[in-house]
């Protein structure tokens, strides 16, 4: 038993439902002056100091004062399988140069493969083991990652296991650019889809796809999507990062799980997203890192869609594993409430993931509780930039 008291607050998105919309997203339960008690990896009981019965067992106690707990969040955005880095591509943009002019070049993303490539299994394994426990320094105590560094079947295999092994929810992003031992996107699908979906299918859990010019058109996604959901795997789609090529009506067609970007999207898009099942992932430090719009997320809020939030940590459009900077950035940059990026960054990533037990300091939920160095819970969006994390619970292991 795990016992954690004295806390100034303990913040949850309220209810049970996943995911949440409209004005649902924004209701947050706080429990001043509170406790949360953990049962090895369930939470048991969250209440007031003053209510709290005895805790029989072997208990191991946690000081709360002055900290907040929250729910561990969930990443469910990242791009964590790779090696090397983009820094020289980085000072490049900074002088002028454009994200996508250097993706044409063969630089950008085709850069991170040949390094990824290069890495080996073992090198592979240490990258996703080190940025997981950065990632778990900001609060992260989920984290979906994508392959898409590889793009030959070795090194994707090898993502996704690396993935697997440190803990994360592996996404097979087998269609994120056409490598250079291909003639065009066509011939490469005819490759991955005969060579590789069959066993990424066993190791990952969803598929993804890059769905823009200059990497698949609408036509080569559907194809890859309909052969990865006949393979068993929940699909999701990067769409409107830069241009609408019909991602979102794709998404509603074949029932995925999400899209992810929308920096595009225009009202149409946040219409039919609203009236669909499929969720909206936002990701704030992308668009501001490489100096985009940000996307409609106030709009798609409103109009009833489901949101999430997420890093999209990655070498080259978005270096940033932390959760709380996104929060920050969804206050000031897409006008959501602190509650509404909470349940974006806990419940409803946790839905995203197909992890329907995570996401809420409530009973019978995973004890995964992160607590915050701060009076208030909502100086997670608040502190820009601040070291707020203290300490993590993992399964109830402090
Ligand atoms: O989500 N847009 C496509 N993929 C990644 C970036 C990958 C990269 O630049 O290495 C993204 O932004
Ligand atoms: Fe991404």
């Amino acid at each position: 038993m795990l016992l954690i008291r004295d806390l100034a607050q303990v913040a949850s998105p309220a209810g049970r439902a996943a995911p949440l919309r409209g004005a649902a997203l924004g209701e947050v339960d706080v429990v001043e002056d509170a406790y949360v008690v953990c049962d090895g990896d369930t939470i048991r009981a969250v209440g007031r100091m003053r209510d709290l019965a005895p805790v029989d067992g072997d208990v191991v106690e946690i000081d709360g004062r002055g900290l907040c707990a929250i729910p561990g969040l969930v990443d469910c955005h990242t791009h964590a399988a790779f090696a090397g880095d983009r820094v020289e591509e980085f000072s490049l943009r900074a002088a002028g140069t454009s994200y996508e002019e250097l993706h044409a070049r063969g630089g950008g993303i085709l850069s991170t493969v040949r390094a990824t490539r290069a890495a080996g299994e073992n090198g592979l394994r240490d990258a996703v083991e080190r940025h997981r426990d950065r990632m778990l320094r900001h609060g992260t105590t989920t984290f979906e990652a994508k392959s898409g560094y590889g793009l030959d079947r070795d090194t994707e295999l090898a993502s996704l296991r690396a993935i697997g092994n440190a803990g994360g929810v592996p996404t097979w992003l087998g269609a994120h650019a056409v490598p250079p031992e291909f003639a065009d996107a066509d011939a490469y699908l005819d490759f991955a889809l005969a060579e590789v979906l069959p066993e990424a299918a066993a190791v990952a859990e969803a598929a993804d796809v890059f769905l823009e010019r200059g990497a698949f058109d609408a036509t080569q996604a559907r194809r890859y999507l309909e052969a990865c959901r006949a393979a068993g795997l929940v699909l999701r789609l990067h769409g409107d990062q830069f241009t609408e090529q019909g991602a979102i009506t794709l998404a509603v067609e074949l029932g995925a799980r999400s899209v992810d970007h929308l920096e595009a999207t225009g009202e149409d898009g946040v219409r039919t997203l609203a009236a669909s099942d499929v969720t909206a992932v936002v990701l704030p430090a992308s668009a501001l890192f490489l100096g985009r719009p940000m996307p409609p997320a106030r709009a798609l809020v409103d109009a009833g869609a489901a949101v999430a939030l997420a890093t999209d940590f990655n070498p080259g459009s978005a270096f940033c594993e932390s959760l709380p900077l996104c929060c920050s950035l969804a206050a000031t940059q897409l006008k959501l409430s602190p509650a509404e990026s909470l349940a974006a960054c806990t419940v409803n990533a946790a839905h995203v993931v197909g992890r329907p037990g995570l996401g809420r300091l409530a009973p019978g939920f995973r004890a995964d509780v992160v607590l915050l160095d701060a009076p208030d819970w909502r100086y997670l969006a608040y502190h820009l930039g601040g070291d707020i994390v203290r300490r993590a619970i993992v399964g109830g292991v402090p």
